[in-house]
């Protein structure tokens, strides 16, 4: 179930043309927080992990300069995902309805809508990339102060600093795998999607084809329509 956290309506939602406050202006400026820090490190990240990069730090003011700022922008990443979790846990429970989903995955990579059982204000996908990104976010932390202070690891513990390197990189790929589906999901595929997480409103109609139990819960189950 949703946590049936309704959200405000800008009007009365059922009626066609009428907007629904999808994105509330915390949880945008917070996605939005997430996604330049995470560029950021996408960026610097890929500079200090392979030398044939290295010219990507030109983007974040040179090798010393990026070194610096990635464990710190870093920790503002993971801040953000963890007031995401604050925001949006709730919404992010599995459901029986979104197995019931699962099963016309088909039907979405189709982009066919109009043919895929009803769910939530989240999807599945949409779950399991919010939780990839809490959990690798956490993680890259975690694995990032044991590259961070390395140096104050004694010797007898160095194979944690191999741990902390392998970590690092499985969870940084992990994400950067999320990211690249989500980016492309989130602007070339669900139309509507990118408008929301600027501005906040999607249409009655948007939020009835692609998250039909949330536009009930927000409408208060106005009558169905296609
Ligand atoms: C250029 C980068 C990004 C773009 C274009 C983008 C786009 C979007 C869009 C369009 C939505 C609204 C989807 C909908 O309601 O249907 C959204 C939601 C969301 N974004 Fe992003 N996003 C980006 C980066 C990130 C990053 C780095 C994170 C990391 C935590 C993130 C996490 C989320 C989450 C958890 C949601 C809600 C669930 C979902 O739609 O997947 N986004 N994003």
């Amino acid at each position: 179930m949703s946590s049936g956290r309704a959200l405000p309506l800008n009007s009365a939602a059922g009626a066609s043309g009428q907007r629904l406050l999808r994105y509330t202006l915390a949880e945008r400026v917070n996605h939005w927080i997430a996604t330049l820090s995470y560029i950021y490190l996408l960026l610097t990240g890929l500079a200090f992990w392979s030398p044939y990069l290295f010219w990507l730090v030109i983007f974040s003011g040179g090798g010393p300069t990026a070194r610096f700022w990635h464990p710190w922008v870093g920790l503002l990443f993971t801040a953000s995902v963890l007031y995401m979790y604050a925001l949006w846990r709730g919404d992010m429970l599995l459901t029986p309805a979104d197995l019931v989903w699962r099963r016309s995955l088909l039907n979405y990579i189709r982009n066919e809508d109009e043919n895929l059982p009803p769910v939530g204000r989240f999807n599945m996908g949409q779950k399991q990339f919010f939780w990839l990104m809490l959990g690798g976010g956490i993680l890259l932390a975690l694995s990032g102060f044991g590259l961070w202070f390395a140096d104050a690891l004694p010797w007898s513990l160095r194979y944690l600093r191999y741990l902390a390197i392998f970590l690092h990189v499985v969870f940084a790929l992990a994400t950067i795998g999320g990211f690249i589906i989500h980016v492309y999901m989130g602007t070339a595929v669900v139309r509507g999607g990118f408008t929301s997480i600027i501005r906040g409103e999607v249409s009655a109609g948007w939020a009835r084809l692609h998250h039909r139990l949330w536009y009930d819960q927000v409408t208060g189950g106005s009558p169905r329509k296609k």
